[in-house]
């Protein structure tokens, strides 16, 4: 497909995951299946209202699947589309985890809020090709315990052996041993793995991120064992207008995943 153009996609089915967060499943109008790394994006386009980036959740039984939160003048129309109804679709874009290079190691992904968005698909890999990796941990955070996407699938990963999962909320929280009530990042202290053979995959709001890279440097996790998804205000998508700049970085096009020690001099500084 033309980067360019959007390719015509039909809703086929819509899931409501908790209020205001739905799934859509989208049959594409190609045959081809659609090729993509964990972390990708596309560019989601309803006519009249604009267009939206959004993580590629996952590709299942020939449809493509996106979690959306309904916040604003185009996730809101996106989210209210009935089954059947059409939009248009640009990618996938960006970079996503490199989880090839990461064989062998530890895997922690630590994300709060929406930000198991663009990593879900990362775990679902890792898990299931169980042998090239080492522990997996998962460090996941909401406000309150009802608003975790996906329950049940975390806990098909809590009764993995060797797969370790924690959750928080930070208001409020389920009297069940593996919650704990406060921040992801306080979870790091209860996570189980080898800080000299480990790779730490990160997404969620940028203040939680830097906490945790503060918590991980107490932990000696080296720079290096660390990637993270950034989120900026898109509007091409791919590299062309330059609203999503970094320093010398598009977010869209050289990430939104990036190796931390690329992007360290660039985060949490006002302005950037
Ligand atoms: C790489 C990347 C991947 C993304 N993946 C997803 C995804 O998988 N699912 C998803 O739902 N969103 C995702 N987003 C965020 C999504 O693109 C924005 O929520 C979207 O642009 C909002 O567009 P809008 O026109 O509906 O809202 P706007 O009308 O632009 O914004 C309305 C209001 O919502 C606020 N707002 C905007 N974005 C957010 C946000 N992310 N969270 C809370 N408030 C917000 C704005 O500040 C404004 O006050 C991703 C963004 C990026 C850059
Ligand atoms: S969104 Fe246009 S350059 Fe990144």
């Amino acid at each position: 497909m033309a980067d360019g153009v959007p390719m015509v996609a039909t809703l086929a089915a819509k899931t409501m995951e908790v209020p205001g967060v739905h799934t859509l499943s989208l049959a594409l109008d190609t045959h081809s299946p659609f090729d993509f790394d964990y972390g990708q994006f596309n560019m989601l386009y309803l006519f009249g209202a604009g267009e939206v980036a959004i993580s590629i959740m996952g590709w299942h039984q020939g449809l493509l699947q996106h979690t959306i939160r309904a916040v604003g003048r185009v996730t809101r129309p996106l989210v209210a589309l009935e089954v059947g109804q059409q939009l248009g679709l640009r990618g996938p874009f960006g970079r996503g985890w490199p989880l090839a290079q990461l064989r062998g190691r530890d895997l922690v992904f630590i994300t709060a809020g929406l930000g198991c968005a663009p990593v879900v698909a990362a775990i679902h890999h890792a898990v299931a090709n169980r042998d090239q990796y080492g522990r997996i941990v998962i460090l996941q955070g909401v406000k309150h315990h009802a608003d975790l996407l996906w329950q049940t699938q975390y806990r098909r990963w809590q009764a993995l052996g060797e797969c370790q999962v924690l959750l928080a909320a930070s208001e409020e929280h389920r009297h069940r041993h593996h919650w704990r009530l406060g921040l992801v990042t306080e979870l790091l202290a209860l996570a189980e793995f080898d800080a000299d053979h480990c790779a730490v995959m990160m997404c969620g709001p940028e203040i939680m991120m830097l906490a945790a890279l503060k918590q991980l440097a107490r932990l000696k996790v080296a720079d290096e064992a660390v990637y993270m998804s950034l989120e900026r205000n898109f509007q091409c998508g791919r590299g062309l207008c330059g609203h999503c700049q970094l320093g010398p970085y598009f977010v869209c096009k050289d990430g939104p995943v990036f190796h931390y020690p690329q992007v360290k001099p660039w985060l949490g500084r006002e302005g950037v």
